[in-house]
C-alpha cells in the first residue's frame, strides 16, 4: 500500500544496518540529529502503514505485519541509540510513545493507537533535536515549478503521473503524484524527507548535497499541484488560518474537518473534497492565490 514510502525507508534502515555492522564505515551522517530524522521517517512509516497489516487485533497480511514488526524493532534500537543524546528532562515526552508503539505493534494492537503514539513522539522529536519539520521560508511555486522541470519530470513525468522519458526503464516505477489517495494520506515532512533521504535499490536519488534545504521544502510542497488537474482556477480559500507548520507536517486528510469546522464558524461552507483541495492549492500555489482572495480580510495566512 505505502511501498513508495517503504522503499524509502528501506534505505533508512540499511543505513543503520550499515552503521551497526561496522563502526570504521563512514555513514552518511552520524549524528543524533539525523538518527532522530530516521527514527521520524520510521515511526512516519508505521503510523501510517500499521493499518494495512492489523484489524481487530487480528493479522490481515501478514508480509505487511512482518514488515511493520521489523521497523518496530528498529525503531527500538534507535532509541535505544539515541536515548544518551535525549536531555533527562525530556525523555519522559519521548521514550513513552515510541515503547507504546512498540509494544503496540508487537501485540498486533489497534492501529489506531499506533497511529496516536506515532503522532505523540513525533513533535517531541521535531523539538528536542530541533529538526525542520517545516521550511524557513514560504515555499516558493514558482522555484519548484523549474526545480521540477530540470530534475524530476524525466522520472515523475511532466504532469506527475509517473510517465517521464525514462519511467519505463525504471522498476520499481516513478511514484505518481497524481494519486489522490496516497497525496491524501502524505504530507510534505514526508515527502522532504524522501527528497532528502533519497529511495535506497531505486533510481529516486537524494538530492540533499544538489539542493538546499529550501528547494527541498519547495518540491515537497509543490507536488500537490499534480492533484489539482488542469484547472488552474484557484480555489477561494475559506476563511480559516493555518500554519505553515500544520500544512508540512500534517496530511490533507488530517488537516480536511478541521478546515470544515473554520470555514462553516464563518460562513463558507465546503465539503471534506474541496477542503482537501484548497489545502493542495495552497501547498502548490501558495503565494499565487490571486489577489482578491488575499486582500480578502477572511484571507487563510501563513502564520
Ligand atoms: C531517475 C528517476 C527519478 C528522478 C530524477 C526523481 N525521482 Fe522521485 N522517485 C523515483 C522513483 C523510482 C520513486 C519510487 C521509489 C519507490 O518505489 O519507493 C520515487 C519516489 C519519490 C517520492 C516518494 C513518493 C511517496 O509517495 O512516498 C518523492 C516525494 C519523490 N520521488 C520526489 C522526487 C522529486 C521532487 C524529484 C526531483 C527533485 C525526483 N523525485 C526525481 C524516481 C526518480
Amino acid at each position: 500500500m505505502f511501498r513508495f514510502l517503504r522503499v524509502a525507508l528501506l534505505a533508512v534502515l540499511s543505513t543503520v544496518a550499515i552503521r551497526a555492522a561496522s563502526a570504521v564505515e563512514p555513514a552518511a551522517d552520524t549524528t543524533p540529529k539525523a538518527d532522530a530524522s530516521r527514527l521520524v521517517f520510521l515511526l512516519q512509516y508505521v503510523g501510517a502503514d500499521y493499518a494495512a497489516a492489523v484489524a481487530d487485533g487480528k493479522i490481515v497480511d501478514h508480509a505487511e505485519y512482518e514488515e511493520n514488526r521489523e521497523f518496530a524493532g528498529q525503531i527500538a534500537d534507535l532509541l535505544a541509540r539515541l536515548q544518551p543524546s535525549i536531555p533527562p528532562g525530556k525523555s519522559a515526552a519521548i521514550e513513552p510513545p515510541v515503547r507504546r508503539l512498540v509494544e503496540l505493534v508487537e501485540a498486533r494492537g489497534d492501529p489506531r493507537l499506533v497511529r496516536d503514539a506515532s503522532e505523540s513522539a513525533i513533535p517531541r522529536l521535531v523539538e528536542v533535536f530541533e529538526l525542520r519539520a517545516f521550511p524557513r521560508d514560504r515555499p516558493d511555486p514558482a522555484r519548484a515549478h523549474a526545480l521540477y522541470a530540470e530534475n524530476c519530470a524525466v522520472c515523475h513525468g511532466g504532469a506527475g503521473g509517473g510517465d517521464g522519458s525514462r519511467a519505463k526503464d525504471l522498476d520499481p516505477p516513478p511514484a505518481r503524484f497524481t494519486d489522490q489517495a496516497r497525496m491524501s494520506e502524505a504530507a510534505p515532512y514526508v515527502f522532504y524527507n524522501a527528497i532528502t533521504l533519497g529511495v535506497a535499490n531505486t533510481a529516486m536519488a537524494s538530492f540533499a548535497d544538489s539542493m538546499s534545504d529550501q528547494e527541498r521544502w519547495d518540491l515537497a510542497f509543490y507536488l500537490w499541484i499534480f492533484t489539482l488537474g488542469n484547472d488552474t482556477r484557484p480555489a477561494l480559500p475559506p476563511a480559516v488560518v493555518i500554519s505553515l507548520r500544520d500544512l508540512a507536517t500534517r496530511s490533507s486528510r488530517e488537516l480536511a474537518p478541521e478546515i470544515l469546522r473554520r470555514a462553516a464558524a464563518v460562513g463558507q461552507p465546503l465539503d471534506a473534497e474541496g477542503a482537501e483541495r484548497w489545502v493542495a492549492e495552497l501547498r502548490a500555489r501558495g503565494l499565487s492565490l490571486p489577489k482578491r482572495a488575499r486582500a480578502s480580510v477572511s484571507i487563510a495566512r501563513f502564520v
